[in-house]
């Protein structure tokens, strides 16, 4: 196969830590390692469908390494397979992936790398299928995406969420309070766990471990019998109590994402203080775990993605996600990574060893 003369690449979905170190990375290493040209595609697929697109330089990507967002802006309503169009007045559902192709080859790109999370891989896959030449990067706060051990921006976020925890943790014991704190990660616990248990939560709730609030109630009261009049639960936005339902902030016309979860730390908030009659308060986390500069881990991790990225499209590779395995960066193939998501196995080493400090899931009897 002859050799790709132009590269785009665009970011979509939801934005994090680290987009901007990925686009650094491919572009230096398409420009400078491999001699081909890059463009890149604003806001997500939304650009293939209107066509706006900037050609980057080396220069052009240079400081950008150490900034949140993303240069090239995002968006998570643009799944051109599913599009929401006016039409006579009315807002219909369009398929214009065809569209994204012809535009593609207008603007002369060859390949294109999507960076971004399990929504956007379905997308890259589903063009790939379709016979455009994809490679994948793993993006996302959630952590969620198969066959990866990690996404980068979850490194940033846990670290965001643990330094809340610790924060918390003085105010919460200078008022012997139960404190609250959600996070985000849509139907994963990941970002929950790790920042409870870095944080020494007491309490950490998941969507994979629906929780009983008799079992929270007794962990905080057994707390108070031995002394520690305060409790900090962490708790994911998708979390729920075992038979009840996730609770949604909002629906939205967006047929891929149509729920915005949110609120759940208010109602624990609420039933704690309502069963131990201890005052009880609440912190949503919201987007401030997706802003401002990535770890140096999540910049070694989007460097590297998008070092291999670029490498595949130069060797004429398609069809594949880079990944995380233990230390090694490899690719995987895009099918198996949105074969579904990757959860929290509520069996798995990192909740025993939870477990055995005395963090309590909300589940025990
Ligand atoms: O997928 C990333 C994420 O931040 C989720 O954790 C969260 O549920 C969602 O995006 C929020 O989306 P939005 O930015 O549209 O409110």
């Amino acid at each position: 196969m002859a050799k790709v003369k132009r590269v785009g690449v665009l970011t979509a979905g939801g934005d994090c830590p680290g987009l901007n170190a990925v686009i650094r990375a491919v572009t230096k290493s398409l420009i400078n390692k491999h001699n081909i040209e890059v463009v890149g595609i604003r806001d997500g697929f939304l650009g293939l469908i209107d066509k706006r697109a900037i050609m980057l330089s080396s220069n052009d990507v240079s400081g950008i390494l150490t900034q949140g967002g993303t240069i090239l802006g995002t968006t998570n309503k643009a799944n051109p397979f599913k599009f929401h169009v006016e039409r006579n007045g009315q807002i219909v559902v369009e398929d214009l992936s065809d569209d994204v192709i012809a535009n593609a080859e207008k603007m002369g790109i060859e390949a294109l790398i999507c960076i971004g999370g399990d929504g956007t891989q379905h997308i890259s896959h589903e063009l790939g299928a379709k016979g455009m030449h994809v490679i994948g990067v793993p993006k996302t706060i959630d952590n969620d995406l198969r066959e990866t051990d990690l996404t980068f921006g979850h490194d940033t976020a846990v670290s965001i969420a643990t330094d809340a925890v610790d924060r918390i943790h003085t105010t919460a014991m200078s008022h012997h309070r139960v404190m609250v704190i959600e996070t985000m990660g849509r139907n994963a616990g990941w970002i929950a766990l790790n920042a409870g248990i870095a944080g020494g939560g007491d309490i950490i709730l998941i969507p994979e471990i629906p929780y009983k609030l008799d079992a929270v109630k007794k962990k905080i009261e057994d707390r108070v019998r031995n002394g520690r009049l305060f409790s900090i639960i962490v708790v994911a936005e998708g979390a729920r109590p075992a038979g009840g339902h996730m609770v949604i902030r909002e629906r939205v016309s967006d047929p891929t994402e149509p729920i915005r979860l949110g609120g759940i730390g208010q109602k624990v908030a609420d039933d704690v203080e309502r069963v131990t009659g201890i005052e009880s308060r609440v912190t949503v986390l919201g987007h401030l775990q997706r802003g401002g500069t990535p770890t140096a881990f999540d910049r070694i991790l989007a460097t590297r993605f998008g070092a291999l990225a670029a490498d595949l499209v130069a060797d004429g590779i398609y069809g594949k996600m880079t990944a995380l395995k233990g230390s090694e960066i490899v690719p995987v193939p895009l099918e198996a990574a949105v074969a579904g998501l990757k959860l929290v196995d509520p069996e798995s080493s990192i909740v025993k060893a939870a477990r055995e400090v005395g963090t309590s899931f909300g589940d025990e009897t």
